[in-house]
């Protein structure tokens, strides 16, 4: 199979690395040809990663550095089966390519956008034949992230749909399928996690320390400041901004001042030596909490996560063992939202619910109706 990959920055160099470490024959084109030949470097450097870990033979180290081909012209991509886009998030920019890509490709060819957070639909709509058009959305490092979602477009035909999915699977991926909502699966479920912290944090109850080892000892590898200053703030505030957005400004995904004032800093997290944190990180500080002020912490969180996981079943978002396989997959959540509202009892979740609704008056709190129906069939099962 011949992959056609349209931007070579982290995300374009790390697909076209799983593509090429799959067997199959690469194109790699960016508009600065600068950025293809730095992709090829951290390729190879990740190769030999792999090498000293005994995953790859040195041969075969080659081969796949081999199987991908820097373009000079986005013309060099006519014979390409599958080609995917990941170039800056902006709806333009993706739809001018992918208006001069269908005439370079054949009609059999797939076009798949890898994008985060725009509309599937909206840039298959550039296309005269968007029924060959798909959302491919791979996490980073693609290399190493099992998790992809595989997103159709309102235009997109059941043929591609079998073809993209069956490709990603051959790549050794773990594909979830989404609706072409907002967010998609992960970057939707995964919401509450930062933005309830936050509230937390904001309020005065407990500060970010506090909340991440609160989290920690429930499993999570990193608490939500850890993380949130792991990916980035420019990264991820921009994501909750444009959930927010494009769900119609819904109260529940507003993003926060406080996120909003570390990016307007400069302070991006551990990329930039500070965040919520300053880096290197001090060496933590011992943590003790009253267990009902920790129990608090993360009823509120789990509670948020939950109800999101079933407002995304609610709405047909996915089917809940994609859910499941999302979380754990692509968050690193060290169990399935809903496998843990059965746990805790989904009554008990919503009761929690309702009580911090009873405490606030915000919409963020509704219950979803979902809760309800899982909550019934769970005692339908007992
Ligand atoms: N970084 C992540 O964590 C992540 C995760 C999943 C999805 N994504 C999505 O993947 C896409 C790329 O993200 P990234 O982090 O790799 O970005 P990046 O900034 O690292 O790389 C983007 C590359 O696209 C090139 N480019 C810009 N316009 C182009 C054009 N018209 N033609 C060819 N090349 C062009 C740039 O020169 C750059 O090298 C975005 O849509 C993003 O939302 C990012």
């Amino acid at each position: 199979m011949l992959v056609g990959i349209i931007g070579s920055g982290a995300m374009g160099a790390g697909i076209a690395q799983t593509a090429a470490m799959a067997g199959c024959e690469v194109k790699l084109f960016d508009v600065n040809s600068q950025a293809c030949h730095h992709a090829l470097l951290n390729i190879g450097e990740s190769l030999a990663k792999f090498g000293k870990k005994g995953l790859i033979r040195p041969s075969d180290q080659v081969s796949v550095l081999g199987r991908i081909y820097v373009c000079e012209q986005l013309d060099s991509f006519s014979e390409c089966n599958l080609v995917i886009e990941a170039v800056a998030e902006d709806i333009s920019i993706k739809k001018q390519l992918f208006a001069k890509l269908e005439s370079i490709v054949n009609v059999e060819c797939i076009l798949a956008t890898n994008t985060s957070s725009l509309s599937v639909t909206s840039i298959a709509s550039s296309l005269n034949f968007p029924h060959r058009f798909i959302g491919i959305h791979f996490f980073n490092p693609a290399v190493l992230m099992k998790l992809v979602e595989v997103i159709p477009a309102v235009q997109t035909d059941d043929i591609t749909v079998l073809k993209a999915v069956s490709t990603v699977e051959s790549w050794g991926k773990q594909v979830v399928k989404a609706k072409d909502t907002p967010g998609f699966i992960v970057n939707k479920v995964a919401r509450p996690f930062y933005s309830e912290a936050i509230r937390i944090l904001e309020e005065g109850i407990a500060d970010i320390h506090e909340i991440d080892v609160v989290m920690n000892e429930q499993g999570f590898k990193m608490g939500p400041f850890t993380l949130m200053d792991f990916i980035g703030h420019d990264v991820n505030y921009k994501v909750t901004e444009s959930v927010w957005r494009s769900y119609f400004y819904e109260n529940k995904y507003r993003p926060s001042f406080t996120q909003l004032r570390l990016l307007e800093a400069g302070y991006l997290g551990r990329k930039s030596g500070k965040g919520f944190y300053s880096y290197p990180k001090d060496v933590d500080k011992n943590t003790i909490m009253p267990s009902e002020k920790a129990n608090d912490i993360f009823m509120r969180i789990i509670s948020m996560l939950i109800n999101e996981a079933a407002d995304t079943l609610y709405y047909n978002v996915c089917g809940e063992n994609d859910v499941e396989l999302a979380v754990c997959l692509g968050l690193n959540f060290p169990k399935g939202l809903i496998a843990w509202g059965e746990e805790l009892g989904f009554t008990n979740v919503a009761d929690h619910l309702d009580h911090l609704y009873g405490l606030y008056h915000e919409e963020r709190y509704r219950v979803s109706p979902f809760l309800h129906v899982l909550a019934k069939r769970k005692a339908t099962i007992k």
